[in-house]
């Protein structure tokens, strides 16, 4: 069926040109009381319209940033219970329609994979005219994100999860290499073979590469914990129920880079993604062990729970090697970051005060929230080890400062920001932006980021 969003804020004589009869449309608003206040909406049949056509009017008042434009988007979105083809007007002039318009799609995305019901799903499309690619691709980016964070473990080996990337890239102009467990061994990845040790299924790195030969190069790498029991500190039963989406990061690297390539970015993107599984066994690591990670540095590891830093600082100290011009990380590292900033908001840190100005210059107003915490030096006492180098815990308090401290000691002083994406990589409630599960968070952020290189 078609429909006509008509955006609006006010009464004006353009609007009602629209309509047959001006009386008999001030009707059926008052009897609905619509208003134009941002988030009502009013369907208007085609017996009202002059061209015949069905309406969807907006109020958009007080609409005035871009995290809003998406939010009214995506509640407008989830108001539509059909199949449409939409069409959309701005009768104000200044609506912000490419973030409506990614507002209205984000909000589409269900995971209905394991369902054995076939479920109705609604398909909206939009005016091509009205939007760019960059926010098709975008979307379709983060949908991928979510779908790789809401399917089980029991499916998500890591063979899945590379062969699900080499799906998704295909038609790009990324190189993927896989490294397996005796490539791990072979090159020193302490870290995470030592956290992949005590799963049947072995540990992977799974590296991408974007224009390598572009001026600026970004890595970026993401945590790749396809299940995390915990390990040996196993987690409480209720601790472990969602620990499938332990691997956001991951996914979100990936999104990140599929959406740079299809744009043909002036860029250099190259991804580092450690895939492992994080459970209790006979060749499980013990707390107490001592591991030597990529860069000969050692950790004693006295909680087998925090292990994200564990592959994170193996992958960072490879990505160091290569010399980027900064290197991104994201990760549900701890419970400790939305102990500290809620669910909602992504925690920060950098080791450099102009990476923290161009990251939140190019997210100014984004619908991702992010906060910085501070890498605070006299930290650094609360994670030395008596034996090794460090250790992996740091505490009960400041847990996402001193795990961030610890993947800071892997950098090699590189221009470095790391996102603790713990609380928002995964939604617990229904919301018109976020479904539960997946949300593909920090995406739209580490784009925004490399983009401003531009
Ligand atoms: N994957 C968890 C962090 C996490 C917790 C993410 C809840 C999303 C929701 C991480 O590996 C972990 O277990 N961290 C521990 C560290 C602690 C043992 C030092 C934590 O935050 O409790
Ligand atoms: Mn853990
Ligand atoms: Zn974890």
């Amino acid at each position: 069926m078609k429909l006509n969003i008509l955006i609006i804020n006010k009464f004006s004589e353009e609007f009602f040109n629209l309509f047959n009869d001006k009386e008999q449309l001030e009707d059926l608003i008052e009897i609905n009381s619509f208003t134009f206040e941002k988030s009502n909406t009013l369907f208007v049949p085609k017996s009202y319209s002059s061209d015949n056509q069905h309406y969807l009017l907006v109020g958009s008042q007080s609409c005035d940033s871009a995290s809003q434009w998406v939010k009214l988007g995506a509640i407008v979105g989830k108001s539509l219970l059909k199949d449409y083809v939409i069409d959309i007007t701005d009768l104000t002039e200044h609506a912000d329609i490419e973030n409506f318009v990614f507002g209205l799609l984000i909000s589409q995305y269900s995971f209905n994979h394991y369902k054995s019901d076939a479920i109705e799903h609604i398909s909206i499309s939009i005016n091509e005219n009205k939007y760019s690619k960059e926010v098709k691709d975008m979307i379709s980016a983060i949908f991928w994100a979510r779908d790789m964070v809401n399917h089980p473990s029991l499916t998500k080996s890591p063979t899945f999860f590379v062969n699900e990337v080499i799906d998704f890239i295909k038609d790009t102009e990324i190189q993927l290499t896989s490294y397996d467990q005796k490539w791990l061994k072979d090159n020193n990845f302490g870290g995470i073979l030592g956290v992949g040790s005590g799963s049947d299924r072995e540990p992977k790195l799974l590296i991408g590469e974007y224009n390598k030969n572009a001026e600026i190069q970004i890595a970026v790498i993401g945590k790749g914990v396809l299940f995390d029991s915990g390990g040996l500190s196993l987690k409480s039963p209720s601790g472990m129920e969602t620990m499938k989406s332990d691997m956001a990061g991951a996914a979100t690297a990936w999104g990140v880079i599929k959406l740079v390539a299809e744009q043909k970015l002036n860029i250099g993107v190259k991804v580092y993604t450690p895939l492992v599984e994080n459970m209790p066994s006979g060749s499980a690591i013990r707390p107490g062990d001592v591991l030597t990670l990529r860069n000969n540095k050692t950790i004693e590891v006295l909680n087998t729970d925090a292990e994200g830093r564990l592959i994170m600082a193996d992958a960072l100290a490879y990505a160091s090697e290569f010399k980027p011009t900064v290197i991104c990380d994201i990760a549900t590292l701890t419970g400790s970051a939305y102990v500290a900033l809620g669910l909602d908001i992504g925690a920060f840190f950098t080791n450099s005060k102009d990476i923290s100005k161009k990251f939140f210059e190019s997210n100014n107003n984004s619908y991702e929230k992010f906060h910085e915490l501070p890498l605070f030096d006299d930290y650094k006492k609360l994670i030395k080890s008596d034996i090794a180098d460090m250790q992996n815990t740091g505490g009960r308090f400041g847990g996402a400062i001193t795990a961030a401290l610890l993947l800071e000691e892997f950098v090699d002083n590189t221009d470095w920001f790391h996102l603790d994406i713990a609380g928002p990589g995964r939604s617990r409630d229904i919301d018109p932006i976020y479904s539960k599960g997946g949300t593909g968070f920090g995406l739209k952020g580490m784009y925004n980021f490399i983009k401003s290189y531009l």
